[in-house]
């Protein structure tokens, strides 16, 4: 069964990739950011953990306010570093443990955490910044990630309560996993700082040096504070600790500390700690338990024939089929499948297989393969097949056939001011 051995918390600045990617550890002014993460990336090249779950916020550069979720989880298999402007770092695109991430995410989800779930979207500096400083990574990383994207940005945000139990949710999430990994639970997020308005440039180290007590003895005592009562302690973005809680609320009660390291050169206090965790392994009959019942919404559903329930397992594995006929939605997208059908496959590097099933308007075999149905009306409204062909088809009845069955001999489909009589 997999174990959490340890938490690290660690600020996200941009400044810690910066000094990473262009400064000097014997710099004087940047040598102590080096020397803060050095402990912490000894012991994780000691411990060897086979995956890190790394809890940060994106800072609008993967997640736009036209889709704004506050728990996000990346359940793919590969993530890039994201271009925030100025180009991607030089980094190499680190794995996901999509093992372990869908396990989670089946678990935070039974618990009655709503998360949203996502694959293929770059990492910002949420991520990378500190990743850089705590692991070499030339050629490759040595250890895959399950990303856990707060939204902490746009208001209402969730709480420190929520976060914190959050954190025991994610406890008992890995704790059930099969596989005996070793996972280290990463919280991010600067220390006291404000980036926008008059304010900008606000920092408290007092603060800074009570919250890292606190998060280490005392966490629920952060879990009583809102978020302007933190952002007045700490600056309002650096009320983004409450990510730190997640990780906190992962681990056992009391923990051993570490290391422990701060440094304050410019905007953001940079705050580490390292904790190893002192929990006794859950037992195996409370384990199974838990297992038993992340399986109760599903459960029975293998028994009604002729239904696909769209799980992460199909998602992930037809992900590239699905997004190719989503972009059907776009009409220069649709106008170049209409005119060379070939071509546009052959632009998103589709595989034989997932070709075959296009081509030849297998219906049936797209299900099969793990399509979800509202992409294949969308593949049919493109090419002028109603529904109930559709519907006939992944039958295996003629349309005739078909419609004797339905109240009324009707065709329709979700094709709008395009649509072909
Ligand atoms: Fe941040």
């Amino acid at each position: 069964m997999a174990r959490i051995i340890g938490g690290i918390g660690t600020a996200h600045t941009p400044t810690i990739g910066f000094a990473h990617d262009r400064q000097s550890p014997s710099d004087p002014v940047w040598g102590p950011i080096f020397s803060a993460f050095a402990p912490i990336r000894t012991w994780l090249e000691e411990q060897r953990p086979d995956a890190l779950v790394v809890i940060y916020n994106d800072h609008v550069t993967s997640f736009f306010f036209d889709h704004y979720s506050a728990f996000a989880l990346g359940i793919g298999d590969s993530y890039a570093p994201a271009d925030e402007g100025g180009g991607p770092r030089s980094l190499p695109p680190i794995a996901g443990h999509p093992g372990l991430a869908q396990h989670i995410g089946q678990a935070l989800m039974t618990e009655e955490f709503d998360m949203s779930f996502f694959q293929q979207r770059p990492l910002d500096h949420g991520v990378f910044s500190p990743l850089s400083m705590l692991a070499s990574h030339e050629p490759a990383w040595p250890v895959p990630i399950v990303p856990l994207q707060i939204g902490v940005l746009q208001f209402p945000v969730p709480s420190a309560l929520r976060c914190w139990k959050l954190g025991g949710a994610l406890r008992r999430a890995i704790e059930s996993y099969p596989e005996d990994l070793r996972v280290v639970v990463i919280g991010t997020g600067g220390l006291s700082h404000q980036v926008h308005g008059e304010r900008a440039g606000f920092n408290n180290v007092p603060w800074d040096e009570k919250f890292m007590d606190l998060i280490e003895t005392d966490p629920v005592a952060i879990t009583e504070m809102t978020y302007a009562q933190l952002a007045e302690l700490a600056g309002f973005e650096g009320a983004e600790v409450i990510m730190w809680l997640v990780m906190r609320g992962a681990l056992s009660a009391s923990v051993k500390r570490l290391h422990r390291a701060y440094y304050l050169p410019s905007m953001t206090g940079i705050g580490m700690v390292l904790f190893e965790n002192q929990a006794e392994p859950p037992t195996k009959a409370s384990v199974e338990a838990y297992r038993r019942k992340m399986g109760d919404q599903l459960r029975g559903a293998e028994r009604l024939e002729g239904t696909y329930p769209f799980t992460f397992a199909r998602s992930t594995k037809a992900y590239r089929l699905n997004a190719f006929l989503h972009d059907l939605i776009v009409p220069a997208n649709r106008a170049r499948f209409l005119e060379d059908e070939e071509g546009a496959f052959e632009a998103v590097g589709l595989t034989t297989e997932e070709r075959d099933l296009v081509r030849s308007r297998n219906w049936r075999g797209m299900i099969h393969y793990g399509v979800i149905f509202f992409m294949l009306e969308k593949l049919g409204a493109v090419i002028g097949v109603s529904n109930l062909h559709i519907y006939a088809a992944m039958r295996g009845q003629s349309l005739d056939d078909f419609q004797k069955t339905r109240n009324a001999q009707v065709l329709y489909s979700v094709a709008g001011s395009e649509a072909k009589t």
